[in-house]
């Protein structure tokens, strides 16, 4: 497969029609077509073409991924199509393993994805993450006590500042940024009905949080709350309670349950109103996905990064990885497969080779990524994932890898 950089001269109308063809660009929506041109101009766009043209796009973002109280950096694949006359002969496969091995060799530590089903990413070595518990609820059933204040209007050409809201709010372990602020320009734009709501407490009137939403019906709702920016407790509740205010007119909101938060907390007898409004357009419930995955790029880098609390452990690691056999010859990065010694702990690391005092640890990169995040316990992925190990070991790693739910908090 020959691929190439996408140029925005030759190749726009192409990756349109790619685009029209999935469904991603609907007739009728000029700004759709501009979001996506924004959103190819930030980051790595890779074509292949098919007879001349461009049929196949894959696209990628840097960024950063909070490991415990370390900043990582990240590439996350943003998008990969196929138009519907290239399907099926391996294209964007291969296309996604040449812009993740060129952002590997740029320095990235660890790439990311939004998944359309599970097992096509694996192929290329990435792991699934943990469930995301999605929650659609009534606001006027919010009970936080919490008063909010006259908000600020937020539009689509807000998104410089907003950007900036959301690259300062609060992360904790696996949350993400992508960098490029046309990466937010690009969502905002794109939004149906979209709309947003915020306070400037920051330094020098800063927005300091907010909530960037989509409304499939505009009335009654459902409204999405794309993304919710907050640095402290206090500022989450002041949105919660500004959501409620909106509970008079909107009948159901859908939002992603931030990371440490029990939104359950928050919402009135909830059990009561799930059986009231089940199989309704309003239905109240919580729907559980995992339909993010990662995969670590360099082992010795990530591992550099990684301050555990839990005891010090020492095992081989025999890592596969399957990406090499969608790689191009010439590609320098050719995935993470081999032997090394690692070191799990206070200070970790891992270097290349094996030590014959040592117990191994075999696994694919999928589910090392897995193990290492914290997305599932070494034990847990011994059942069901490809990793394997003695019990001692497995046990020993559960004991020292104990983190906290990883959430990227960005939508991808
Ligand atoms: C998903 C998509 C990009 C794949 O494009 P493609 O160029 O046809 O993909 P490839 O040729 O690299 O891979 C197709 C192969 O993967 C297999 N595959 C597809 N889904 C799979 C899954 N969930 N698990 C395992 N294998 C899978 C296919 O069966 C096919 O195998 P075959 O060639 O042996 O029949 C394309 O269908 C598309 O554009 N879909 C709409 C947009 C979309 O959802 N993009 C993904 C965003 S995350």
């Amino acid at each position: 497969m020959e691929y190439r950089a996408y140029d925005a001269e030759r190749d726009r109308e192409a990756v349109h029609r790619i685009w029209y063809e999935t469904g991603w660009l609907e007739p009728g929506k000029a700004e759709h077509e501009e979001a996506m041109d924004i959103f190819l101009g930030a980051g790595r766009a890779l074509v292949a073409d098919v007879g001349g043209e461009a049929e196949c796009l894959a696209h990628t973002a840097p960024g950063s991924l909070r490991y415990l109280d370390e900043d990582l950096p990240f590439s996350c694949v943003t998008a990969v199509t196929t138009s519907r006359v290239a399907r099926k002969q391996g294209l964007a496969k291969r296309l996604t393993a040449a812009a993740v091995a060129a952002d590997a060799a740029e320095g990235a530590l660890v790439s990311g994805l939004g998944m359309f089903e599970q097992g096509y990413y694996d192929m290329l070595g990435f792991g699934t993450g943990g469930y995301e518990n999605w929650f659609s609820f009534d606001p006027a059933r919010l009970t936080v006590k919490a008063k909010c204040r006259v908000p600020r209007r937020l539009a689509a050409a807000d998104w410089a500042a907003v950007h900036r809201a959301r690259l300062s709010r609060a992360r904790g372990h696996g949350g993400c940024n992508l960098t490029p602020p046309e990466m937010t320009r690009a969502e905002m734009l794109a939004a149906t009905n979209g709309f947003g709501l915020g306070y400037a407490d920051g330094p020098g009137g800063e927005l300091s949080h907010l909530m960037w939403c989509s409304a499939a019906k505009k009335e009654e709702g459902p409204y999405r709350i794309n993304w919710l920016v907050y640095q402290t407790g206090e500022q989450f509740l002041e949105l919660m309670a500004l959501l409620r205010s909106l509970g008079d007119q909107v009948r159901l909101v859908r939002m992603r349950e931030p990371q440490g938060i029990q939104l359950q907390d928050l919402i009135e007898r909830p059990f009561q109103i799930h059986t009231l409004t089940e199989k309704s357009k309003f239905e109240h419930k919580v729907d559980a996905v995992a339909y993010w995955q990662m995969r670590v790029l360099d082992v010795p880098g990530c591992l550099a990064r990684t301050r555990l609390a839990g005891e010090e452990i020492r095992f081989n690691l025999k890592l596969a990885d399957p990406i090499a056999e969608h790689l191009s010859e010439g590609s320098a990065w050719r995935g993470v497969a081999g032997d090394y010694v690692v070191t799990l702990g206070p200070t970790s690391d891992a270097v290349r080779g094996s030590d014959k005092s040592l117990s191994t640890l075999a696994a694919s990169v999928g589910a090392f990524t897995r193990m290492w995040l914290g997305a599932r316990p070494a034990t847990g992925l011994a059942v069901t994932d490809d990793l394997a190990g003695p019990p001692g070991l497995l046990e020993a790693l559960d004991a020292t890898l104990r983190l906290p739910e990883p959430k990227p908090d960005w939508e991808f």
